[in-house]
């Protein structure tokens, strides 16, 4: 198994240490895996001029897995938009045409305190979120900044989903919840947006060949309003690029914090990267605060889904189950009770409990 590892900017090197820990652990159990370092985002461009280097999309496409830790920084906010870190991740996402993105919010019962709802709303909540990752407004042509007539500026981006785009992701989105609760819910704009249109007639057809499946359909805005006021009526939720993108940072909360996520973004062949859905937070950086459970989780993703190693995946994940059962906190998760602990100690911990 070759695996690339790009760390990033921010945190993306501190958490992405601890992952790699643990994945060194479980080599020197049996584990076959090989990995390989490379540079993005605001590092490569510091180091190459360039965020997404020939050199770290070669290595990303050779191997079977991407680990990716997070990229961005403030220092990087006015380089024109090519050379900005998050060109690397979209970059990456469209190169390799990793479509389908796999996003689950699942709530541990240990950090229900930590979620800002109350307890009798999250516990037990167990969403997927699958987002589509390589179409929408994010890619859409023509965008850009014109001057119009009258001499002001306007900026404009376009939103554009085709048939296969939506079939695709679709499959995606009842295949996953063939495997767990058999409910979908796909979530647009159809009130308003031709593309949202075109998107619930797809994924309505496509539903014909789940007849195992139930689903149904809901507005964006309604859909980020019923995720707080009772999240549990979902199972699966498929939806386009920038809604997925809005309400996975939102599902995150529920489960106490964003530095808890995984995902994976997949290929057609499962090929994946595998990344915590947090970014890179620079206020943090380097001061051993952030939470690398997120990173340690992708890395059980990746085993699962590019590797079939079940098992070990379920190893990790135990694994950090013990470790917050036994009350080990990194301060995102902090409730009164807990005992605080650094990214280091929070890694070491879940190598120990391996
Ligand atoms: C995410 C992030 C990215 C996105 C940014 C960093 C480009 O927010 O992975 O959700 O918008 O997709
Ligand atoms: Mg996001």
């Amino acid at each position: 198994m070759k695996i690339a590892v790009l760390p990033g900017d921010g945190i993306g090197s501190e958490i992405m240490a601890q992952a790699v820990k643990v994945l060194r652990a479980l080599a020197k159990d049996g584990l076959k895996l090989e990995m390989e370092e490379a540079p993005v985002g605001g590092a490569a461009y510091d180091a190459l001029g360039d965020p997404l280097p020939a050199a770290t999309l070669k290595l990303a496409r050779d191997a079977d897995a991407i680990l990716f830790g997070a990229v961005g920084g403030w220092k990087y906010d006015t380089l024109p938009r090519a050379k900005r870190p998050e060109q690397a991740l979209l970059g990456l996402r469209k190169e390799l045409g990793l479509f389908a993105n796999l996003r689950p919010a699942k709530v541990f019962p240990e950090l229900v305190a930590a979620s800002t709802l109350r307890p009798e709303v999250v516990s037990g909540m167990d969403i997927l979120i699958v987002r589509e990752l390589t179409g929408d407004i994010y890619f859409g042509q023509p965008r850009g900044v014109r001057k119009l007539e009258n001499g002001e500026r306007e900026g404009f981006d376009t939103m554009r989903y085709s048939e296969s785009e939506v079939r695709r992701i679709a499959h995606s989105g009842f295949r996953a919840a063939a495997k767990r609760a058999k409910k979908l819910c796909s979530v647009d704009k159809c009130n308003v947006l031709e593309t949202s249109q075109l998107w619930r007639e797809v994924v309505t057809e496509v539903a014909k060949e789940y007849p195992g499946v139930a689903l149904s359909h809901m507005y964006v805005d309604n859909a980020a309003m019923q995720l707080l006021r009772d999240p549990k009526q979902f199972d699966v939720i498929v939806t386009g690029n920038m809604f997925g993108d809005i309400l996975s940072d939102e599902a995150s909360m529920l489960t106490g914090s964003i530095g808890m996520l995984p995902s994976a973004s997949l290929d057609a062949n499962n090929k994946g990267m595998y990344e915590p859905i947090h970014g890179s937070a620079p206020d943090i950086a380097g001061k051993d605060l952030a939470n690398p459970l997120a990173t340690i989780l992708s890395a059980a993703m990746m085993l699962r889904y590019s590797f079939n190693q079940d098992g070990v995946a379920g190893r990790i994940e135990d694994a950090v189950t013990k470790v917050l059962a036994r009350g080990l906190r990194t301060p995102d998760i902090y409730s009164p009770g807990t005992e605080k602990v650094g990214t280091v100690q929070m890694g070491d911990a879940v190598v120990a409990a391996l």
